[in-house]
């Protein structure tokens, strides 16, 4: 067994989370951020803060609060044309660089051979105001991909990008990529409780590469935030029903990066680590869909 096998094989750690010591929000004490261990030894934060439709002041303000809330992991985009304002987030905020996990992802579309890769990363650091991202994706599976790939691993060996990893690729293409030199560290997919991509989720975890999940909320949708059995579960712990999806996917070894710009709901995602979910309780969430 190499190196990277046994850390696939240990994928999914634990880990004491020091954060929100300058937090206003006050999170509860015993509310520890739990962290996966990717198969590139690097190690995520498993909670994050999505960024998606998240622009200008109001939208700084936002990440700023999420960072004062006691978030450490920020999800954008080049897509998502906030990538200046999480910068200015980071900046203001006063925390080191190092203490927060930044990942952001290849606009698709456009310059999708190695050079355009390698100028598209470059314009998302000058954006960010920073050295290095923390996560590298390809937002979609556009372009040509090997050529982009090589590109993303030589900017990972010059140590401008930390991990690498993919977004909405299907498993075969997920399969390439573990084929060459570096494979991709996870798959950053839709997954919700109405929307659990069960077979997608056993098949990353056979590769060794770790599942992500983007609209945890189905983007705030009632059917998800109102259902039945979900709040009937929170009522149990005296979580919300959007408390219980975030714990769902923290026991099934899932990152996932919820988006609010509301604060309140902010601290409400966030306090999740100081209740666990029974196993009937993850039974009947698995119920909901297939
Ligand atoms: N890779 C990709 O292709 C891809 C695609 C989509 C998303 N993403 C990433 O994933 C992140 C999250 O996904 P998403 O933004 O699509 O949707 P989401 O996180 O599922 O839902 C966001 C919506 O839920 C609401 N909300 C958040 N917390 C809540 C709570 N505790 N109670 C009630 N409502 C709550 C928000 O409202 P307020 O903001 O009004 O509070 C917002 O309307 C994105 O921001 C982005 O970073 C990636």
């Amino acid at each position: 067994m190499n190196r990277r096998q046994f850390i696939q094989s240990t994928l999914a750690i634990s880990a004491m989370f020091g954060g929100a010591s300058f937090a206003d929000a006050n999170p509860k004490k015993d509310n520890k951020m739990t962290h996966i261990l990717l198969n590139d030894g690097i190690k995520i934060p498993q909670l994050g803060y999505g960024t998606w439709n998240i622009r200008g002041k109001d939208g700084q303000a936002a990440i700023e609060n999420a960072l004062q809330v006691g978030f450490r992991h920020i999800d954008t985009a080049a897509y998502y044309q906030n990538e200046d304002i999480v910068g200015a987030a980071v900046q203001n905020s006063g925390i080191k660089r190092s203490d927060i996990f930044i990942t952001t992802k290849l606009m698709w579309g456009i310059n999708t051979d190695r050079k355009g890769t390698i100028k598209e990363f470059s314009g998302s650091l000058k954006r960010l105001r920073m050295d290095y991202v923390d996560l590298y994706l390809i937002h979609a599976p556009y372009g040509n991909i090997p050529e982009i790939w090589q590109a993303m691993i030589e900017l990972k060996n010059k140590g401008l990008i930390r991990s690498i990893g993919v977004s909405n690729f299907g498993i075969d293409l997920v399969k390439q990529l573990c084929q060459t030199e570096i494979k991709p560290s996870l798959n950053q997919i839709e997954l919700h409780p109405f929307h659990q991509q069960k077979q997608m989720q056993s098949e990353l975890k056979k590769l060794g590469v770790a599942v992500e999940s983007y609209s945890p909320f189905s983007q705030g949708s009632s059917r998800v935030l109102h259902n039945e059995v979900l709040q009937k579960i929170g009522k149990k712990y005296g979580k919300t029903a959007a408390q219980v999806i975030l714990r769902w996917q923290i026991q099934k070894d899932i990152i996932t990066i919820p988006k609010t710009q509301t604060k309140s709901r902010m601290i409400e995602n966030f306090n999740i680590f100081d209740f666990a979910l029974s196993d009937g309780d993850i039974q009947e969430i698995e119920k909901l869909s297939s």
